[in-house]
C-alpha cells in the first residue's frame, strides 16, 4: 500500500507545535489598530438621496420625540459578553449606557432571566422606554444541538431544517432570546473556505430550499407568536466567494454569477419572510458589501422590496477603512447608513462618530431616521412594544430547554445528515451477530468537537459520543475496544502503534479519523483539503493491518482523501453531528437505519481541483475524459469529482426509470410535469433522491452543464416503487440577461434526472415555445414536487 503524506500548512502545523491551536471565535479578538491615514474628520461625501419610508403611527410618534442620539442609540448594537462568556460584560456602567439610551440591541447575551433584568432597565428607567433587542448566533441549535449546517443539508430535506430551526426558536426564545444570526446561506465553490460548514453548500437551487425552510422555522406563523425569534439571513452580498477561500476576501465574480449562483438564496429568505439581514464583511470586486448602496438600498430593497432591518457584521462599519473606501470612522458611518445599513454590530461607529457626519452632511438626517424606523419596526413585529417581558419567563425556559422532542429531533436529522461515500462488497450495514469491533481514532470521543462550529448554549457533557453510540448499540456478546491513535491537531503520533495492537485483535475496525471543529467554521481556512497529517498516518497504519476498515470520517468541510478511497472498504461521511452523533452513528452501522444524505457539494480529488462546481459553464472544449484530447480539464486527474454533488449511496439497490414528460412544449404561462418512479428491488428499505436537473442547450449567453432545478428524498419499502412528479414553470429556465432581466429564450431544454450530478439514469427534452422574462431569480423558485 502506497501512501502520499501531503504536508500540513506550515501556520498550522506552528500552532499545533506551540500548544496554540485557535480556541477562540475570531469575533473576540481585537482587530487591531486601524490604518495610520484615517482622519478624525466627516468629509462631505456625495451620497446617495434617501428611499423615504414609513413606519407605523407609533414609531412615527416616537421618532418625532427621539434626538439624535438616541437614535443612534437604537442602531447600535453592543456585545453584552463573548461567545464564550456570555452576558459577562453587563456591568454597571453597562447598564447606564442603556438608561441614557446609548443601546438598541446586545449580542452574546442569554437566558430568560438575566435579559429580563436588563429589559427592566432599558423600558422601566430609559427616557423613552425603547425595549432592547437580543441577539445571539442560534446556528444549528441552542442548547439542544444539531448537526453543522452543512450536515443538515446533506438530509436534502427542507422539513428536517424547518423541524430543527423552529426547535431552536422555542428554546432560544424562551431563554430571552428575540433574534438569532441564523441562516447562513453563503453558496460556496471552494471547501478551502472554512464557513463551508455553516451553509448548504455549493448550489443556489439547493442553498435556497435551504434556506426558505429554515427562515420560515425560526419565525413561524408570526414573529410575535410564541417560541419563534426573528432570522438574519447571512451574509448578504457574496461572502461565499472569497479568493482562495480566504475568508473575508474579494469576491472577483461576475454580475452573472453574482445573480444567479450567490443571491438566489438571499432572495428566498425574502419570499419566505426573513426579518433581517446581515450585510457580509467582504467585498465584491472592490465594493465593500457593507457600504454598498446599489446593492442594499437599490437592490435588496428598492428592486426586490424588502423592508425589514439590516445589521452590519462585526466591526465591519469601521473596517470600511481597512478596504480603504473610508479615510475616517465618520466616513466609515456615513458609507454603511447611506448604503442602508441598519444596525452597527460592535463598531461603534454609529454611536460615536454619526452625529459628526450628520453635521457635515445634513442629508444623512433622513438615512438615519430610515435606519431608526427599520429598528423599532423589527422590535415592534417581534410584540416588544405590546409585552416587552414576553420573552423573559424562567419556568418556560425551563420546560422547553432540551425537551424530550428535542432530542428525538436531534437523533432523526443527525441519521438523515449521515452520507454513505463507499461500500465496497455491502460491508455495511454490518452483521447482527457478536464480533470483535476496534474503535480507533481520537475523534470517537471528541464530544466538543460533535458541538460544531456554532454550539450556542450547547454542553459537550450532553453529547453522546460515537464510542458511546457504537459500545451501545452492538450485537450482544461483541466486545469494542477503543484506542485514540492521533487525535487531528496533534503532532503527537506515538499512539498509533497501540491503535494497531488492537486493531490486530479485531474482526473489523471503525476508524474515526477527519477534522476536529476547530479546522472548519470562521477563520478557519485551509490552504489543503488533506486529512491533517495525524489523521493520515493513522489511517496507514491500520490499513496497514490488513483489517476491514470502515472510515467514519468526521468535520465540516470536503475533504480530499484519495488514500482513503482506495483503501477502506466503507467510508461515511458523518460530519459533525451534535448532541445525538453516537446513535445516529451506530444506528447507520448496524443498520438499524437506512443511509440516504447526498452531498451538497462535492469532494475534490485533490486540494487544486478547487474551486469547482457540476453546474459550470461547458467551455468551448469541454472536459473531455480523454487526457490526450485538448479539453477543460486537468493533465493528471480525471473529470470527474471523487465524490459528486448530490453522491450518496443507499444499502439498497434502488432504481430510477420510466421518465415521461406531460408534454413536449412549454409555452409561458404554462408548466410542464416530469415523472420518474423510484423501485427500491432490494431486500431492505432504503433513501434515494431523485435528482432534476436542467439545460439549456442554446441560448446568446452561455448556459451551465447542468442546474438542479428539483429533488426529493424518498424511503422505500423493499419492492416498493413511488413516483415523483416535478413540475417546472417557464420562469425557472431564465438566466440573469445583460440588461439585468432574467429572461429564458425559446428553445430545448434538456432534462436529467438522476441519483447524483455525474450518476445521471433518466434523460429528455423540452421545448420552450417562446421566450419569457421574469424578475425573480430562477434558482429561487421552489419546484412543486409531489410524490404517489
Ligand atoms: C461574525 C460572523 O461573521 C457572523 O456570522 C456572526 O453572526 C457575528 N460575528 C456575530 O457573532
Amino acid at each position: 500500500m502506497k501512501f502520499t503524506r501531503i504536508a500540513m500548512p506550515a501556520v498550522i502545523l506552528a500552532m499545533i507545535m506551540s500548544g496554540s491551536a485557535p480556541a477562540v471565535h475570531a469575533q473576540d479578538q481585537d482587530p487591531g489598530p486601524l490604518p495610520t491615514h484615517v482622519t478624525d474628520t466627516a468629509s462631505v461625501m456625495d451620497i446617495p438621496a434617501a428611499i423615504p419610508t414609513k413606519a407605523s403611527p407609533r414609531i412615527e410618534a416616537l421618532l418625532r420625540r427621539m434626538t439624535l442620539q438616541e437614535k443612534v442609540g437604537q442602531l447600535t448594537q453592543a456585545a453584552g459578553g463573548r461567545s464564550k462568556t456570555l452576558n459577562s460584560k453587563l456591568t454597571p456602567s453597562e447598564l447606564d449606557r442603556v438608561r441614557t439610551g446609548k443601546v438598541g440591541s446586545y449580542l452574546h447575551v442569554a437566558g430568560a432571566e438575566p435579559l429580563r433584568a436588563l429589559q427592566k432597565v432599558a423600558v422601566e428607567e430609559s427616557r423613552l422606554r425603547i425595549p432592547l433587542l437580543f441577539a445571539m448566533d442560534v446556528v444549528h441549535g441552542y442548547r439542544t444541538i444539531f448537526p453543522v449546517p452543512i450536515a443538515i443539508a446533506a438530509s436534502w430535506e427542507p422539513e428536517q431544517w424547518h423541524h430543527t430551526a423552529s426547535i431552536s426558536a422555542v428554546e432560544a426564545s424562551n431563554s430571552g432570546l428575540h433574534w438569532t444570526f441564523a441562516p447562513m446561506v453563503d453558496v460556496t465553490r471552494d471547501p478551502r473556505w472554512g464557513r463551508v460548514v455553516e451553509g448548504a453548500g455549493e448550489d443556489a437551487y439547493l442553498g435556497s430550499i435551504m434556506t426558505a425552510a429554515q427562515v420560515r422555522g425560526y419565525q413561524g406563523q408570526s414573529l410575535s407568536g410564541a417560541g419563534t425569534m426573528m432570522a438574519t439571513t447571512k451574509h448578504f452580498g457574496a461572502y461565499g466567494a472569497p479568493l482562495g477561500g480566504r475568508d473575508y476576501g474579494t469576491a472577483e465574480i461576475s454580475e452573472r454569477a453574482l445573480h444567479e449562483i450567490y443571491l438566489p438564496p438571499f432572495y428566498a429568505a425574502m419570499q419566505a419572510g426573513t426579518g433581517s439581514y446581515m450585510t457580509a464583511f467582504n467585498d465584491i470586486g472592490g465594493q465593500p458589501t457593507t457600504g454598498n448602496a446599489d446593492l442594499i438600498n437599490g437592490m435588496l430593497r428598492a428592486r426586490w422590496g424588502f423592508d425589514g432591518m439590516l445589521v452590519s457584521d462585526w466591526n465591519a462599519v469601521a473596517e470600511l477603512i481597512n478596504h480603504g473606501i473610508a479615510g475616517s470612522r465618520a466616513d466609515a458611518g456615513t458609507l454603511a447608513i447611506s448604503a442602508g445599513v441598519d444596525m452597527d454590530m460592535m463598531s461603534l461607529v454609529y454611536a460615536n462618530d454619526l452625529t459628526k457626519a450628520v453635521a457635515a452632511n445634513p442629508r444623512l438626517m433622513a438615512h438615519v431616521d430610515n435606519a431608526v424606523r427599520n429598528v423599532l419596526t423589527a422590535k415592534e413585529r417581534l410584540g416588544l412594544f405590546d409585552d416587552p417581558m414576553a420573552y423573559h419567563d424562567l419556568a418556560a425556559e425551563t420546560a422547553n430547554i432540551r425537551a424530550a422532542a428535542h432530542i428525538v429531533a436531534a437523533r432523526e436529522v443527525a441519521e438523515r445528515s449521515i452520507v454513505l461515500l463507499k461500500n465496497s462488497d455491502n460491508i455495511l450495514p454490518l452483521a447482527a451477530n457478536a464480533q470483535k469491533i476496534a474503535i480507533i481514532g481520537a475523534m470517537a470521543t471528541d464530544v466538543q468537537s460533535q458541538l460544531g462550529s456554532w454550539r450556542a448554549r450547547g454542553d459537550k457533557t450532553e453529547v453522546i459520543s460515537i464510542l458511546e453510540g457504537i459500545k451501545a448499540a452492538a450485537p450482544e456478546g461483541s466486545v469494542v475496544a477503543f484506542s485514540a491513535g492521533a487525535a487531528p491537531q496533534s503532532p503527537d503520533e506515538s499512539g498509533i502503534p497501540a491503535a494497531v495492537t488492537v486493531a490486530k485483535d479485531s474482526d473489523i475496525v471503525l476508524l474515526t479519523i477527519g477534522e476536529d471543529y476547530d479546522l472548519s467554521g470562521e477563520a478557519r481556512s485551509r490552504s489543503s483539503l488533506a486529512l491533517p497529517p495525524s489523521q493520515l498516518a493513522l489511517a496507514e497504519a491500520i490499513f496497514a493491518t490488513g483489517k476491514p476498515v470502515i472510515v467514519l470520517l468526521t468535520g465540516g468541510r470536503p475533504l480530499a482523501i484519495p488514500e482513503i478511497d482506495k483503501n477502506a472498504d466503507a467510508i461515511v461521511m458523518t460530519w459533525l453531528l451534535g448532541n445525538e452523533a453516537g446513535p445516529a452513528i451506530a444506528n447507520i452501522v448496524f443498520g438499524k437505519v437506512a443511509p440516504g444524505g447526498k452531498l451538497p457539494i462535492a469532494f475534490p480529488r485533490t486540494t487544486g481541483a478547487v474551486p469547482y462546481s457540476y453546474s459550470e459553464y461547458p467551455a468551448g472544449r469541454p472536459a473531455n475524459p480523454d487526457p490526450v484530447k485538448d479539453s477543460n480539464r486537468f493533465k493528471d486527474l480525471p473529470i470527474t469529482q471523487l465524490y459528486p454533488f448530490g453522491h450518496g449511496l443507499s444499502y439498497a439497490d434502488i432504481m430510477i426509470s420510466d421518465l415521461s414528460l406531460s408534454s413536449t412544449t412549454l409555452s409561458p404561462g404554462g408548466s410542464i410535469d416530469i415523472s420518474v418512479k423510484l423501485t427500491n428491488r432490494d431486500n431492505r428499505p432504503g433513501d434515494e433522491t431523485a435528482q432534476l436537473y436542467l439545460r439549456d442547450v442554446v441560448s446568446r449567453q452561455a448556459q451551465p452543464k447542468m442546474m438542479l432545478r428539483g429533488f426529493k428524498r424518498v424511503t422505500l419499502q423493499p419492492g416498493e416503487s413511488r413516483m415523483v412528479k416535478f413540475t417546472l414553470t417557464p420562469e425557472q429556465l431564465t438566466y440573469y440577461a445583460k440588461d439585468g432581466k432574467w429572461r429564458a429564450e425559446a428553445g430545448r431544454f434538456d432534462i436529467m434526472v438522476g441519483a447524483s450530478a455525474e450518476d445521471i439514469r433518466q434523460r429528455g427534452s423540452f421545448t420552450l415555445s417562446e421566450g419569457v422574462e421574469s424578475a425573480v431569480p430562477a434558482a429561487a423558485i421552489a419546484t412543486k414536487t409531489e410524490v404517489k
